[in-house]
């Protein structure tokens, strides 16, 4: 399976770092140009940018907060004043603010939903009124469009002590369908992709030392994943090598959503 995403342009939110750096890159790698999303990190997004284009690609790093209206509607902007056209939206940027729901905080609570579920909702309608505009590039893509939305096995699993966390993902599975139910029959493809634990700044303390160890006991497939790991599902999502995906949400997790704490129990 040869996978090009020749003189298409992506839009990765959250790209500074983590998964949403490695997705910019595989899809760069694949022949997309890229505009890498950030909102406080703006070095590591400048840095990759410039290694891209140091690469061959083409990438641009355009600050952003998600959460913010006018900050969208300013990046999609700037996404197309820079490349001319959207193809594909990776909604990545999330966040965890952690803590008891006795104790949370509502700015915890709000911050979370703006930037997890809200930020995907104002991303997901920008990148919809583009590609409704644009309708098929014929010998670019098979579809209008593609947006992935990132999830996280909290989407299915509840998280004690990440109410609004697990609340916010387990909102991005129902916005992801809903969209795909609303826009499939104008050939614009919506999907989602649930992560389980992946090796990035977002779990550090979760993935390391004796806390990895407690942590592979829910992961029958024995290891955290990497950011590559969700990025080569992300590609294969974008690229017409899916064209008959919609409304699908690929679990990448080494299995953790199999629930293996019944193995033997229950
Ligand atoms: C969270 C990680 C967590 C993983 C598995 C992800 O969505 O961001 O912190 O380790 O789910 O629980």
């Amino acid at each position: 399976m040869q996978i090009s995403l020749d003189q298409q342009v992506a839009l990765v939110t959250g790209a500074s770092s983590g998964i949403g750096a490695a997705t910019a890159i595989a899809l760069a790698a694949a022949g997309a140009s890229v505009v890498l999303n950030y909102n406080s990190q703006a070095a590591p997004a400048e840095q990759l940018a410039a290694r891209i284009n140091a690469e061959g690609g083409r990438a641009i790093a355009i600050g952003a907060d998600v959460a913010d209206e006018a900050q969208v509607e300013a990046l999609f902007a700037q996404a197309i004043e820079a490349f001319g056209f959207l193809d594909i939206l990776v909604a990545n940027s999330g966040l965890q603010k952690d803590g008891p729901a006795a104790s949370l905080s509502l700015d915890d609570w709000n911050r979370v939903i703006g930037v997890n579920l809200t930020g995907q909702f104002l991303c997901a309608r920008a990148a919809l009124n583009i590609f409704q505009r644009q309708g098929v590039r014929a010998g670019v893509s098979k579809a209008a469009g593609k947006i992935i939305h990132m999830s996280s096995v909290h989407q299915l699993i509840p998280w004690a002590g990440h109410v609004n966390y697990a609340a916010s993902k387990g909102g991005v599975d129902m916005l992801m369908r809903t969209l795909a139910q609303e826009v499939s029959q104008q050939r614009i493809r919506i999907n989602g992709i649930a992560p389980g634990a992946i090796r990035t700044a977002i779990n550090r303390t979760a993935t390391e030392g004796a806390a990895e160890q407690e942590l592979l006991k829910l992961i029958p497939y024995g290891r955290v994943g990497d950011p590559e790991d969700v990025a080569n599902a992300a590609l294969w999502l974008a690229s017409d090598a899916s064209d008959y995906v919609v409304g699908s949400t690929l679990f990448i997790d080494g299995g953790m959503s199999l629930y293996p704490e019944f193995r033997g129990n229950g």
